[in-house]
């Protein structure tokens, strides 16, 4: 089969911004992440100034982990992959633009307000309502962008990958446009539109499902083209996928519930909760193993290839996490876990491990070839990466499994008569060693992005502009 030239070509501009600043970002929200984590070991970080405590880095921190680094490689990701599978343009240059412009825009301004105390309390959903209604903008056009060029594609059926994005597209806009209902009072103070318990479960609701749709669904369609396309074989099951789809986006709206165990919600609402996040397990599961299973006849390949290796990592992370999760949900074992730094464990397994991990991997696979590149400057210094990220993450996981089970065992000790048997001080100060482990493996893991951040700068400035032109040319017939 030959592979004839289109004249038009892909837009690659808007991919390769996003591709950038999610490495800018990546080192920015990691960094800071390793920040707090010394501060929690070294109280005396917080310098006394109200914009630099705990308190107020921490939103910040978990606003540029997600939406800016993992924000900035799905809109990557997605416009790269639509695209190529799609075999066409991005619908149109100047929304794609707004939207790249317009997520930076709300991120500087997540900077400016967060350490300034401004925030609506709720947790990934800070964002006080003039910047809440910029996200919600910028994310319609987004969806115009993607399922426009959907609609616009050369080829007859969508793939698989775009499915996931799609409804990553759809559910976040949801979840953002009914949690931020609210009435603003001042420029930046504004109050929810539901109370009570109300509040909590459909905080939760957003909450929980911006881990389904934002930190999973998305990903998966990350998975769905890049692991195939590293390892260069097909996907191990395509019907697989299609269950894998539909299972996952119908089970994950229902488990919110399971961050509000022992609270005010109704007793029946948490079982439900409980009872849907176990059943979760079976299409995380089918989804895990079906990117698993590509590799079949490709395994040797993991003993030359760094970049594949952190594709199949961040697979085993994600089985790990999502079957973390279910137990974590049990009611019994909540009572465990809950408030304790096993839930900070989980959500780094799934965030280190799984989000940040299959990003890293992904990207690597694509800059280059953004850049007309044939490989990345150095494969050495992608193996130096996945050995940091790799040890960095199993240091945070592992420090936060002993501290949470410590944490919860110590506070439910009960004396003979009835009394605790240990105070909270000294719940902490048995954790002081988890926080050091935990802050040594964030700084593995954040000093990664440094060699990626050189990596990559070395690939891009390696490459000359007809290079890169003639790379965005697109090839009508073969493989996308
Ligand atoms: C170098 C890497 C990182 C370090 C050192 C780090 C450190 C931290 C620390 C110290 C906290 C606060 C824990 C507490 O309150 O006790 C935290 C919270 C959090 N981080 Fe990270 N983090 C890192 C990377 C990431 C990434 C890449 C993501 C997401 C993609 C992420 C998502 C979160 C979330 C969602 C929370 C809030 C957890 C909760 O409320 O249960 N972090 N992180
Ligand atoms: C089948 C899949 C999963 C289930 C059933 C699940 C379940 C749970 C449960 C029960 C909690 C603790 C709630 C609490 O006690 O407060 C939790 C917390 C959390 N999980 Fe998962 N999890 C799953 C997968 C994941 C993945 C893959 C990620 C990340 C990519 C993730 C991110 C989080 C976050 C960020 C929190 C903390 C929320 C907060 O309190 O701020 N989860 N999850």
């Amino acid at each position: 089969m030959s592979t004839a030239i289109s004249p038009t070509a892909y837009n690659y501009k808007v991919v390769r911004q996003f591709a950038i600043m999610t490495v800018v970002w990546g080192i920015l929200g990691m960094g800071l992440g390793v920040f707090i984590a010394s501060q929690l070991v070294w109280p005396e970080l917080n310098f006394d100034l109200p914009w630099t405590t705990f308190g107020r880095l921490r939103p910040l921190h978990t606003n540029l982990v997600i939406f800016a680094f993992g924000g900035c490689a799905l809109f990557a990701t997605s416009y790269y992959v639509v695209q190529r599978t799609c075999q066409t343009r991005l619908i149109s240059d100047g929304l794609a633009a707004f939207t790249f412009w317009g997520w930076q825009a709300v991120i500087v301004g997540a900077i400016i307000t967060l350490p300034m105390g401004f925030t609506t309390t709720k947790e990934y959903a800070e964002l006080e309502w003039p910047l809440a209604i910029l996200l919600a903008i910028v994310w319609v056009t987004y969806g115009i962008v993607f399922f426009g060029t959907i609609v616009k594609r050369k080829t007859k059926h969508i793939y698989v990958g775009n499915w996931f994005y799609g409804a990553f597209i759809v559910v976040t806009a949801m979840l953002h446009i009914v949690n931020h209902a609210s009435l603003p009072v001042s420029f930046f103070k504004s109050y929810s539109a539901y109370a009570g318990a109300t509040d909590a479960m459909i905080q939760w609701w957003y909450g929980h499902n911006a881990v389904g749709f934002f930190l999973t669904t998305g990903f998966l369609g990350m998975m769905y083209y890049f692991v195939p396309k590293q390892a260069e074989r097909p996907i191990y099951s395509y019907r697989l996928s299609i269950v894998h789809f539909w299972a996952l986006i119908t089970l994950y709206i229902w488990a919110g519930p399971h961050h509000l165990h022992y609270t005010a919600l109704p007793d029946w609402a948490q079982s439900l909760g409980m009872a849907m996040s176990i059943i979760l397990l079976a299409p995380s599961w089918g989804g895990m193993i079906n990117g698993m299973m590509t590799l079949s006849g490709a395994w040797h390949k993991l003993r030359t290839d760094p970049i594949l290796r952190f594709l199949v990592v961040s697979l085993a992370f994600y089985g790990m996490s999502t079957f973390e999760g279910p137990m974590m949900a049990i009611k019994t074992v909540n009572s465990l876990s809950h408030y304790t730094d096993w839930t900070i464990g989980h959500v780094h397994a799934g965030a280190l491990g799984w989000v940040a991990m299959i990003s890293i991997g992904a990207l690597y696979h694509m800059i280059p070839k953004l850049y007309g590149r044939a490989q990345m400057h150095s494969t050495s210094l992608i193996n130096t990466h996945f050995w940091l990220a790799t040890i960095g993450t199993v240091l945070y996981i592992a420090s936060m499994w002993v501290n949470g089970i410590t944490q919860g065992l110590m506070w439910r000790a009960i004396n003979d008569d009835g009394t605790l048997t240990y105070s909270f001080v000294e719940a902490l100060q048995a954790s002081h060693p988890g926080f050091i482990v935990r802050a040594l493996g964030g700084a593995f893991f954040a000093s990664g992005m440094l060699f990626m951040a050189y990596n990559v700068w070395r690939t891009v400035r390696a490459s000359n502009p007809v290079e890169a032109e003639a790379a965005t040319k697109i090839a009508v017939v073969g493989a996308h």
